[in-house]
C-alpha cells in the first residue's frame, strides 16, 4: 500500500480498511479556513484506547493521525505509530511542521511511521505570516521540517496545498517551491467549506478549472500531483469536467476518489466517530459505547449518508454549493458543515 492507494482504487462501501484519528484537536494555529481546530474534547484517547478500536477492525490497512496539530501530543502519537507498525498497518501524521525538531524525526523513524504529511500553501516567510498570523520564524521551521523529512531514508513526503483564493493564482509557485526541497507527491485539496469561513466556498468551477490547467501545464516532471475532493466540485458531464479530463490522462496526475463513510471514518479524540472530520462532521457513535466496526456495519446514519452522496457515478461527501459565497441555504437539504456535536465521554472513563 502506498499513499492514497486507497483513494486511487475503486473502493466501494463494505470494509472499513481506514481510520483517520484526531488525537488532539488543539492546535498553535488558527487558519481561518479549518474546521478542525479546538473542538470540545474531555479528555483525549490514549494509545492503549486505540490500539483496543484497532483490534476490532479486520480490514484495517491505513491509520492517519490528523486533528488540530496532533503533534502536540507527541508520546500519542508515537505510541499508536509503534502499535500499527507492530501490526503491520500503515501510519500517516499530518502536521503543519512547526513543531518538529531532529529528536522526534527520529523516534517518528524508528517507531516506523509510513508518510509526513505537511500544509503548505506559501513560498515565502512574509505572506505566510500576514497570512497565518503568526511570527515569521514559523515559515522557516515549516521549510526545515519539510526537507529533513525528504532527508529521511523511511519517511515518505507529502506535501499539501489548499485551492482556494489564497492560492489560486500561484499554485505552480508553491507547487515549483516544494519540487525544489525535493517534494515528490504533492496534493492538492479542494477547499471545504468550514464553519470558521463561515461556510464560504471562495472559488468557482471556472476559476479552479484555470488553476488546475495552469498548475498541471507546470507540474516538476519528477513530481507526482494528487487532486482530493474534485469530486465535489465538478460533476461528470459537466463543462468543467470536460475541460479537466484530458488533462488527467498524465499517469503524473492522480484523481483521488472520495472514500470518507465508505472505506474510512474519523474518530475523534473523545471517541466520537465522525463520518469526515472535515468534509461530513456528523457523528456516528462513540467507541466507549459501540464498537466501530458495528458502528460501520449498522448505524442507519451512515448508510443514509453513502447512499445519500452516490450522484451520477461520482461521490463525495460534502459537495460545493452551486455559487462561490453562497450560504447554505436549506441546513436540511444539503451537508450541513456544523461544528460536531460531541458525545460527552461516560464519567467512568
Ligand atoms: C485539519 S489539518 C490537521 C493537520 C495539521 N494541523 C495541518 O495543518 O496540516 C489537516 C489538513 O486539512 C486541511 N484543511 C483544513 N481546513 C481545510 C478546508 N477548509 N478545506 C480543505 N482543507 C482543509 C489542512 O490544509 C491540512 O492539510
Ligand atoms: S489547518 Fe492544521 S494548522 Fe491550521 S488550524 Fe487547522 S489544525 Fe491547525
Amino acid at each position: 500500500m502506498t499513499f492514497k492507494s486507497l483513494e486511487m482504487s475503486r473502493v466501494g462501501a463494505g470494509s472499513l480498511r481506514a481510520i483517520e484519528i484526531g488525537v488532539t484537536s488543539r492546535c498553535n494555529f488558527r487558519c481561518d479556513y479549518c474546521g478542525a481546530y479546538d473542538l470540545l474534547e474531555r479528555k483525549i484517547l490514549s494509545v492503549e484506547d486505540v490500539a483496543n478500536v484497532i483490534d476490532t477492525l479486520p480490514d484495517l490497512q491505513r491509520v492517519k493521525l490528523s486533528g488540530g496539530e496532533v503533534l502536540l501530543e507527541f508520546d500519542i502519537c508515537e505510541g499508536i505509530v509503534q502499535y500499527c507498525t507492530s501490526k503491520g498497518i500503515e501510519t500517516q501524521i499530518n502536521s503543519n511542521g512547526t513543531v518538529l525538531d531532529e529528536e522526534k524525526f527520529e523516534r517518528l523513524e524508528a517507531a516506523g511511521l509510513s508518510v509526513l504529511h505537511f500544509s503548505l500553501n506559501h513560498t515565502d516567510a512574509a505572506s505566510h505570516s500576514a497570512f497565518y498570523r503568526v511570527t515569521e520564524k514559523m515559515f522557516s521551521k515549516i521549510v526545515t521540517a519539510i526537507s529533513r523529512a525528504v532527508a529521511s531514508p523511511s519517511i515518505d513526503t507529502v506535501v499539501e496545498t489548499i485551492l482556494f483564493d489564497e492560492t489560486e493564482s500561484r499554485m505552480a509557485q508553491v507547487h515549483r517551491f516544494a519540487a525544489d526541497l525535493g517534494v515528490r507527491k504533492h496534493e492538492i485539496q479542494m477547499e471545504i467549506p468550514s464553519v470558521h469561513q463561515g461556510y464560504e466556498n471562495t472559488l468557482d468551477s471556472d476559476r479552479i478549472c484555470t488553476a488546475i490547467a495552469d498548475l498541471i501545464e507546470h507540474r516538476d516532471p519528477r513530481t507526482t500531483l494528487f487532486f482530493s475532493c474534485l469530486s465535489a466540485y465538478l460533476r461528470p458531464g459537466s463543462a468543467g469536467w470536460k475541460r479537466l479530463q484530458p488533462l488527467f490522462r498524465d499517469p503524473g496526475v492522480i484523481y483521488a476518489s472520495c472514500i470518507e463513510g465508505k472505506a474510512q471514518l474519523h474518530l475523534h479524540s473523545n471517541g466520537d466517530v465522525m463520518i469526515c472530520e472535515l468534509g461530513n462532521p456528523d457523528v456516528i457513535g462513540n467507541v466507549f459505547e459501540t464498537d466501530m466496526l458495528t458502528m460501520y456495519e449498522e448505524s442507519p446514519k451512515l448508510k443514509a449518508f453513502v447512499q445519500s452522496k452516490h450522484e451520477d457515478q461520482t461521490f463525495s461527501c460534502f459537495r460545493h454549493f452551486d455559487k462561490p459565497g453562497q450560504k447554505v441555504a436549506n441546513p436540511g437539504g444539503v451537508a450541513l458543515l456544523g461544528m460536531p456535536t460531541l458525545v460527552a465521554r461516560p464519567a467512568s472513563e
